[in-house]
């Protein structure tokens, strides 16, 4: 297992992030104000064995919904008398969930517990604000320590006390593709841009389109984009650039966005009216070809019907082979909750191989845990298992975010206006104006 290079991002910034946060979230009150006492080594309660349990998820589209439903499944075998209401908020990667969670936190009125990306949207919008309890004992009591690896336990800690337990690794930028388009044209998945733009004109000349994409709710452009400037920069320059260690105005970046533009030539005329499933909707209706997203969307396929290496295939995102963007989704526990008891009981299980070994194969994830049996993974999940313990592992911005969240909504919308009106130049400034405003780039 590797996950040596993904940066575990900690406390310094937490401060900006959080105001910038509260900012475009429209929140009002201050964070400490509001949350309660901290600590790092709480008692916690016992699991409670039954009353309500609000859970809080984007988790709607096919493959996503089955296999949350698959968790409470587990759990509701534990403990029946458990009433789970699920408070969901439908948009991929969070696009609406966010800001109607950041209402509810900064209100005093959050969830029991709720879906987060490990790294800094948990840990510099949660936690270092205060506004989560600490899961040291309940780690101690599970023996989790070593059934996560550290660089996972890393992504939800703060000052070395865990906060959140992950359920998911996903794998990011991936290349998806309809396998009968490509079997029927006689074409090879593309693992560079110039393949890519090759098999694309042949598909184009076909009247296929070549790449489905759906960016209804933007993230999605913002995620092609880093997989064409992880491909464009490689893996170090790539972790570098969210912190300022690299420069947005350097001329990879200009590369990276023509490729982009270019890339954009390809894809369905109506992608903005799309969301990432009706994309894959897309592919699987033989309209478009490929898609390239994170593997949320073997889930989807597998949920209406498809199978891997027979209707579907895959491969890294042009230009990726080797790299893996890490994606991994986790819930904690805020403070001032109505239900500690049922949460605890909701982590415990969550935190569980039989939870784990439920919801990953459905979700299009692998185990957070290390001790899930391959076996009950097919044939593509094995090949993240695979990828994920030899490739280098980087973060997401679109499902992270790599940088400080403060970053992410201007760089989203600057991306997202970039597909309507590809002028590299003034994106390129765009960007790099926000990264030093936002303070990403000066970490
Ligand atoms: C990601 C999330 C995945 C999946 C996807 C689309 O950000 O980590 O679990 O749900 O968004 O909604």
């Amino acid at each position: 297992m590797n996950f040596r290079n993904v940066p575990a991002r900690m406390g310094a910034l937490a401060a900006v992030a959080a105001i910038a946060f509260s900012a475009c979230t429209g929140g009002g009150a201050s964070p400490s104000a509001s949350a309660g006492a901290s600590g790092a080594t709480g008692t916690l309660p016992s699991p409670a064995s039954s009353g309500n349990l609000e859970i809080f998820s984007y988790w709607t589209a096919g493959g996503e919904a089955q296999a949350l439903a698959a968790v409470e499944k587990v759990f509701n075998e534990q403990y029946p008398n458990i009433k789970i209401t699920n408070a969901v908020v439908a948009g991929g990667a969070g696009s609406n969930a966010n800001a109607v969670l950041a209402q509810r936190m900064q209100a005093n009125n959050p969830p029991d517990t709720f879906q987060i990306h490990g790294g800094a949207e948990l840990l510099d919008n949660w936690v270092n604000t205060n506004y989560m309890q600490p899961l040291t004992q309940l780690y101690q009591q599970q023996g989790w320590m070593d059934k996560f690896p550290k660089q996972l336990i890393d992504l939800v800690s703060h000052n070395g006390a865990p906060y959140a337990v992950p359920l998911d690794v996903h794998r990011n930028g991936v290349l998806w593709y309809n396998k009968a388009i490509f079997t029927q044209n006689n074409l090879q998945p593309p693992t560079t841009w110039d393949q890519f733009f090759q098999v694309a004109d042949q598909l184009k000349a076909k009247g296929i389109t070549p790449l489905a994409l759906g960016d209804k709710d933007q993230w999605e452009s913002l995620q092609l984009f880093e997989d064409i400037l992880l491909s464009t920069l490689g893996p170090a320059d790539y972790r570098s650039i969210w912190t300022g260690g690299f420069s947005w105005t350097d001329p990879k970046v200009t590369q990276a966005l023509q490729t982009m533009s270019k890339v954009i030539g390809y894809v369905n005329n109506d992608h903005a009216t799309l969301t990432w499933d009706q994309a894959d909707g897309l592919v699987m209706q033989g309209k478009a070809a490929m898609n390239i997203m994170g593997d949320w969307a073997k889930g989807y396929f597998e949920a209406n019907g498809w199978k891997p290496n027979q209707d579907f295939g895959w491969a890294p995102a042009p230009g990726t082979t080797g790299d893996f963007i890490v994606v991994t989704d986790t819930f904690g526990m805020p403070k001032n909750i109505k239900d500690p008891g049922q949460t605890i009981a909701w982590l415990q299980t969550l935190g569980s191989v039989k939870a784990q070994e439920a919801f990953n194969p459905i979700k299009g994830s692998v185990c957070a845990r290390l001790d899930c049996s391959p076996s009950v993974f097919d044939a593509y999940s094995q090949s993240s298992m695979q990828d994920f313990a030899k490739d280098q592992l980087v973060p997401s911005e679109a499902n992270g975010p790599a940088s400080i969240p403060a970053f992410l909504t201007p760089i989203t919308t600057a991306i997202a206006q970039f597909v309507n009106d590809p002028n590299v130049q003034s994106t390129q400034s765009t960007i790099a104006a926000a990264c030093k405003s936002s303070g990403a780039c000066s970490q």
